[in-house]
């Protein structure tokens, strides 16, 4: 896994190494015993997504943010944010102690029950990260959470999961996950914006999505995000764009078991495939995993 991008490995289910004693796998967050030196973590973090995303995170992220109990100084108390989540989309947060299993995290999500890590990174590792912490899961994935599509969706993918497993269709359904929810960028005001929570939640990607030449900025397709890979060590080599969040609405009600069928006899792409049927937004030219494959053949 790279060090150099701050990228998180919430694609990976947990083993059981790390099984708490709760079948659901929730642990007290315990926020009185967080340490000074915790809270200042957050704080670095924080600060410095801050100062990114203005012109950066879409609208419905920066909304969320401002009307959620998440402050500059300490790592947010789960209850209270819950008590204003349960109030505008019902949701809730709980505390886990970092990956769960598949079936885990879909059943939590089926019942608006968003899992987030209880621990923070170490202050000197802010941009590595083996499991996602209370910095990505909360600062990146609960403002969406108070968007009303983003809410409905999120939910719909927690059932879509369990039946997912059901039929062998898992690795395509996460590709669609990987590529909205924590990695997806959006048209707003005649510009790209990130709503994502792997990129909003990190320095060096957020700004790396937008104005990078080196990746493909595609529009976003359905089967097509299915068909294709993504890098879980590194930046991403493709975002898809969606025209708008209202579209993931859509994607919610829509029954993916025909898709799965489809998109099972076609072959798989590469995370920087392009396809002639592809609306590019942006080509990229790819530098960034040239230059960091070089690197990797040094060692
Ligand atoms: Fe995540």
């Amino acid at each position: 896994m790279s060090a150099t991008a701050d990228t998180v490995l919430h694609g990976l289910a947990a083993g059981e190494a790390g099984r708490p004693d709760s079948p659901d796998w929730t642990i007290p967050q315990n926020w009185a015993a967080y340490t000074p030196q915790e809270h200042a973590t957050w704080a670095t973090l924080y600060q410095r997504q801050m100062a990114l995303l203005p012109g950066r995170a879409c609208e419905a992220f920066v909304d969320g943010m401002r009307r959620l109990p998440i402050e500059p100084d300490r790592i947010p108390d789960f209850e209270r944010l819950s008590e204003v989540l349960m109030r505008h989309t019902g949701w809730q947060v709980v505390a886990v102690p970092g990956l769960v299993p598949d079936d885990v995290f879909f059943e939590h999500l089926a019942h608006r029950r968003f899992p987030a890590g209880q621990f923070i990174r170490r202050a000197d590792q802010l941009d590595y990260l083996q499991e996602p912490d209370v910095f990505h899961d909360v600062f990146g994935h609960v403002p969406m959470l108070m968007h009303p599509v983003m809410a409905d969706f999120i939910q719909a993918y927690g059932h879509g999961g369990l039946r997912a497993q059901r039929l062998g269709a898992l690795d395509m359904l996460a590709r669609v996950y990987w590529y909205t929810v924590e990695f997806g960028l959006v048209r707003e005001s005649g510009a790209l914006r990130i709503y994502g929570a792997g990129i909003v939640s990190s320095a060096s990607e957020s700004r790396f999505c937008l104005e990078s030449p080196s990746p493909h900025r595609l529009g976003f397709d359905l089967a097509r995000v299915m068909r294709t890979r993504y890098r879980i060590d590194d930046f991403q080599q493709t975002y898809f764009v969606l025209d708008r969040l209202d579209d993931l609405l859509r994607l919610a009600e829509i029954d993916f078991a025909p898709l799965y069928e489809q998109v099972s006899r076609l072959d798989t792409l590469s995370a920087d495939a392009v396809l002639p049927q592809d609306t590019v937004i942006t080509r990229g030219d790819g530098r960034y995993h040239r230059q960091r494959a070089l690197e990797l053949q040094d060692r």
